[in-house]
């Protein structure tokens, strides 16, 4: 009977399934219990197998079914670092490349000891590397770009003993590049890109790595001269410096890296020439050493390389390009522009090489575009413009169907364009701006599927547009202002559902519009203006939403005014000189408007500069002509005496040194006051600010409206000491156009711009008045408690759908390039507008480079941490400065204040997050209660802070982020979303101006 007791209990009690697996499988079991697995994933690791070497992504030795490797990459996995796993005594192998590992790495890894290679790149890991690390002294492999590590790297690291590879790309690590990474002699592969290190020097140490074949540094803050000691790296195939501070010379001694393939170099200070010797580069395919002060000529050694790929760009090569260039076999990239290079281009180029790339744009060409460049039928680019280039554009280019991107503009090409040219399948960008080509377009455009940007004004070209035209579905811009076309638009046009701009000014087109023009929904610009078309303005127009700049004027349109034009919002409207008659519609009656009807003489309406519709009667004009003459006498008479009662009373006001008579006004918005009245206030008394461009102040007009006025004066200020930040002023002829585009926007959220005065020497900006001052003055004054945290999520949320607007719905988009709290201003209800936009843009001007975008601007504290290297401004750094703004709502404190010592706000946050937590962030004048929400938009703060700029979410993502915290409707979104493929990096836009 005992012995079927265990048959029984077995029945009774089904053996636990955990019992059937090994002891390996119960630590995978564990791990996989520990993670987050929402693609199941892991469905396969079932504990009724007796070992798990059959699970997904496990691997073990055939003979022993030891487990040695594990390969999770890319599954979308999250949850902790699974230290637990080291206890499989055999695992040598550990990828969990691409998921969402998100916590720190243990101090001691040591259970790891047999860990040959670990890759745990692109996961949401933190904190500092640990020491220990190479105490696992198998590692050969180790991967951990693309994490939030920070910290330095330890001096630890020097001992490896057999680590091949090193990749620390894409993280936070703030320090510099160790000289002690010159002791891991084993090293192959060092990747450290993309970290905000401290300014610093490449160690000469690294040179001791003699057996690295990748060395890749891009952007991490290197300055001063390349080591020559780096010539020692025999081994080296690729060497990246790219986007660093790096000056002097490039060293004589890289022509000893024998093995290199790829040498890049761009965006850094180096001067001189190419060194001598590179034809012992026998292997080099890759050479960019573009975006810096190079100078010399192109040398001829150059072209005894097998090069696939030349870039030298944006730098000072003068001559001409060795005419040898073209005979290498393997060239598809060739990149040359913005140097002074003359002469011609070798005629031959593209026969020998499959070239697909070429760009030779802002240089001193001459000749002929050489027939040969599409030869071997793979050209996808040629980018020609701001040369001297003459005669026709080759016909053999007719034929190249590989071609997609022309652009040619800004020469002297002339005669007729090749008939194959116009229909190119894959061209989306054709631009011939400014040459003197001449000839109709050909109807074979008809077959330019994917053209969407048709760039052509100033030419002499003639003939009527083709009706093919219509068949262009892609076409988003149409540019062919200052040409000769003539005849009627072709009905099919308004097929272009695609279509934004429209501008065909300056032509001799005639005829009626055509019918249907209302399906142009997507259209933005609409210049007709300098024809001579006829007939009526179609109803039609009036449903053009998003239509922006229309400009009909100068043609002989005639008929009434759409009465649908009223519900448009233009910033451009010009009607002007044209046979319009009938009554004006009302809201357009307005002085603003005055300008956009001009010289219509058959319109009337009720306002002075027309006629009164009633008053048409023929019989009783002369008696209202009268009348007019009567009531205007009287009226000069005595503005004339009034006008010289005040002139009296102001010459007694003797110390007034403006010159009154010097202003010029520009206005906005139809003023109920003058320059004058303004003038007049501009007292000490009324000063209710002083910033660093001028004074601001506070004028109440006779109106009883309040204005604030900001007087520039010229001259340069000092304005943020340490950093060294200069913000002057340059007389500047951008500055009226800059100013006019800033006054034409309308938006909730941004302050008025009244109008602009202009003297001599000083202007004024008149803005309205912002009863509760800027978000600065208030929130760090003994005041700030007045802001609880319902008014500071406001003023966030205002200040951030401000910007958004200046970047995503603006055209150029604006960059403000001085966000700060100082510049956020409070109405009467704690509305916030943004101030001082974009005018900072054109202010700043200190001369200090060629372009004048090389300038700092911004205030301390506020300033994007790239920007102080790449001196590139762009949506980021402003989305950079907000964040800072937030961090200030958030923490009430300034964004630079001495208690941080060293750091500013934001390091402050970062640090006083991980060691003390949250609580010791946020602002102890508010309610406990917010807490939940403001964590939330402290950490949209932190993300807009990012030290890496594609960290950072686009203003309009922050828009959204910050909406979502006031509905708590969705949770925090990953912060994952930020990292995109390096691919981002490569900006496919041109220099230059097009699209
Ligand atoms: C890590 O991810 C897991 C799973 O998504 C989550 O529950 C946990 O809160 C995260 N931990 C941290 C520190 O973010
Ligand atoms: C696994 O590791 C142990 C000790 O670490 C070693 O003795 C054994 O040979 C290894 N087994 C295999 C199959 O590699």
């Amino acid at each position: 009977m005992l012995l079927f007791l265990p048959l029984l209990l077995s029945l009774l009690f089904p053996p636990l399934p955990t019992l059937s697996v090994n002891q390996e499988g119960l630590y995978l079991q564990h791990f996989k219990n520990s993670l987050d697995d929402p693609d199941s994933t892991l469905s396969s690791w079932n504990v009724h197998n007796d070992t798990p070497c059959s699970w997904f992504g496990v691997k073990c030795d055939a003979t022993s079914n030891v487990v040695h490797s594990i390969d999770l990459s890319s599954k979308n996995l999250a949850g902790p670092f699974p230290i637990g796993l080291c206890r499989l005594p055999n695992l040598t192998f550990l990828s969990l490349y691409n998921n969402s590992i998100n916590s720190t790495l243990p101090p001691s890894l040591y259970e790891c000891q047999h860990l040959e290679h670990l890759d745990l790149a692109q996961n949401l890991l933190t904190g500092a590397l640990p020491s220990t690390l190479p105490d696992l002294s198998n590692l050969k492999y180790l991967d951990l770009t693309g994490n939030n590590f920070s910290g330095e790297i330890p001096d630890t690291f020097g001992r490896f003993q057999k680590l091949e590879v090193l990749s620390l790309v894409f993280n936070l690590f703030d320090s510099t590049i160790p000289p002690f990474l010159g002791n891991i002699s084993t090293l192959k592969m060092l990747n450290l890109s993309y970290n905000p290190f401290h300014p610093g020097r490449i160690p000469p140490e690294l040179g001791n790595l003699t057996n690295l074949e990748v060395l890749w540094l891009t952007e991490c803050n290197l300055f001063g001269e390349i080591p020559d000691s780096l010539g020692r790296l025999k081994k080296l195939t690729d060497l990246d410096l790219a986007i660093n501070n790096l000056n002097g010379p490039i060293p004589a001694s890289l022509s000893e890296l024998t093995s290199v393939v790829q040498i890049e170099l761009y965006n850094n200070s180096l001067t001189g020439e190419l060194p001598p010797g590179m034809s012992n580069l026998t292997r080099l395919r890759l050479l960019d050493a573009s975006m810096n002060q190079l100078s010399g000529q192109i040398p001829d050694e150059l072209c005894r390389l097998q090069l696939e790929s030349l870039n030298l760009y944006e730098n000072n090569f003068g001559g001409s390009l060795p005419e040898s260039i073209a005979n290498s076999p393997n060239l598809y990239e060739l990149r040359l522009f913005r140097n002074k290079l003359t002469g011609v281009l070798p005629q031959n180029l593209g026969k020998n090489s499959p070239l697909k790339w070429l760009d030779v744009s802002s240089n001193q060409f001459s000749g002929s575009i050489p027939p040969t460049l599409c030869e071997k039928g793979q050209t996808e680019e040629i980018l020609m413009i701001h040369n001297y280039f003459s005669g026709e554009i080759p016909a053999s280019l007719g034929e190249c169907h590989s071609l997609t991107r022309v652009r040619l503009g800004h020469n002297r090409l002339n005669g007729e364009v090749p008939v194959g040219f116009w229909g190119l399948p894959h061209v989306y960008l054709m631009e011939l701006v400014e040459n003197e080509l001449s000839g109709p377009i050909a109807k074979t455009i008809a077959g330019a599927a994917n053209l969407s940007l048709l760039i052509i004004a100033k030419n002499n070209f003639t003939g009527s547009i083709p009706e093919e035209i219509g068949g262009v579905e892609s076409l988003m811009e149409f540019s062919g202002a200052d040409n000769g076309f003539s005849g009627p638009l072709p009905q099919s046009i308004v097929r272009l559902g695609q279509l934004g701009t429209l501008d065909l000014h300056n032509n001799e087109l005639s005829g009626e519009l055509p019918n249907g023009i209302q399906y142009w929904t997507k259209l933005n610009e609409l210049n007709l203006a300098n024809n001579q078309l006829s007939g009526k303005i179609p109803d039609g127009i009036g449903n053009l939403t998003v239509l922006n700049y229309l400009d009909f004027s100068g043609n002989r349109l005639s008929g009434r005014i759409p009465v649908g034009l009223q519900n448009m919002r233009l910033n451009v409207f010009n009607l002007s000189n044209n046979r319009l008659s009938g009554e004006l519609p009302p809201l357009f009656a307005k002085e603003i408007y005055k300008n956009s009807f001009l010289e219509n003489p058959g319109l009337c309406g009720d306002v002075e500069w027309l006629c009164d519709c009633r008053a048409k009667v023929k019989s009783q004009g002369y008696i209202w002509l009268l009348r007019c003459i009567f009531i205007l006498a009287g009226l000069v008479f005595v503005v004339g005496v009034v006008w010289f009662y005040l002139k009296y009373k102001n010459f007694k006001k003797a110390n007034r040194a403006i010159d009154k008579s010097k202003w010029t006004l520009m206005s906005f918005h139809k003023l109920g006051f003058s320059e004058y009245e303004i003038l007049d206030c501009l007292d000490e008394d009324n000063v209710i600010g002083t910033g660093a461009s001028g004074k601001v102040y506070k004028v109440v007009l006779t109106s009883g409206e309040v204005v604030a006025v900001k007087k520039l004066w010229r001259g340069k200020v000092k304005e943020c000491e340490n950093d060294d930040v200069e913000k002057g002023w340059v007389q500047d002829d951008g500055f009226e156009a800059e100013v006019d585009t800033l006054g034409r926007i309308r938006h909730k959220n941004i302050v008025k711009l009244w109008c602009c005065c202009t003297a001599r020497d000083c202007k004024l900006l008149v803005y309205e008045y912002m009863p509760n001052g800027s978000l600065g003055d208030l929130l760090h004054s003994s005041k700030g408690g007045l802001l609880d945290w319902p008014t500071r999520y406001k003023i966030a949320l205002d200040a951030a759908e401000g910007l958004s607007y200046l970047h995503h719905d603006c055209a150029p988009a604006i960059v403000h390039r001085d966000v700060k709290s100082n510049n956020i201003l409070l109405d009467g209800d704690f509305g916030a507008r943004v101030a001082d936009f974009g005018v900072a843009k054109v202010v700043d001007a200190t001369g200090k480079g060629p372009k004048s975008m090389s300038v700092i601007a911004g205030s301390c504290g506020y300033i994007a941490p790239e920007y102080a290297y790449t001196l590139r401004v762009n949506e980021k750094s402003d989305i950079y400065s907000f964040g800072v703004v937030i961090l200030e709502l958030v923490t009430g404190r300034l964004p630079v204040d001495p208690e941080f010592g060293e750091k500013d706000l934001v390091k402050w946050v970062c640090t006083t997050l991980d060691q003390k937590g949250v609580d010791h962030v946020i602002d102890p004048k508010l309610d406990s209660c917010y807490k939940e929400e403001v964590c939330k938009v402290l950490n949209i703060g932190l993300l807009c802070t990012s030290p890496l700029p594609i960290n950072r979410p686009s203003m309009r993502r922050v828009v959204k982020l910050l909406q979502e915290v006031g509905t708590e409707k969705h949770p925090q979104t990953a912060k994952k979303e930020g990292k995109l493929s390096p691919y981002y990096y490569e900006d496919t836009s041109d220099h230059g101006s097009v699209a």
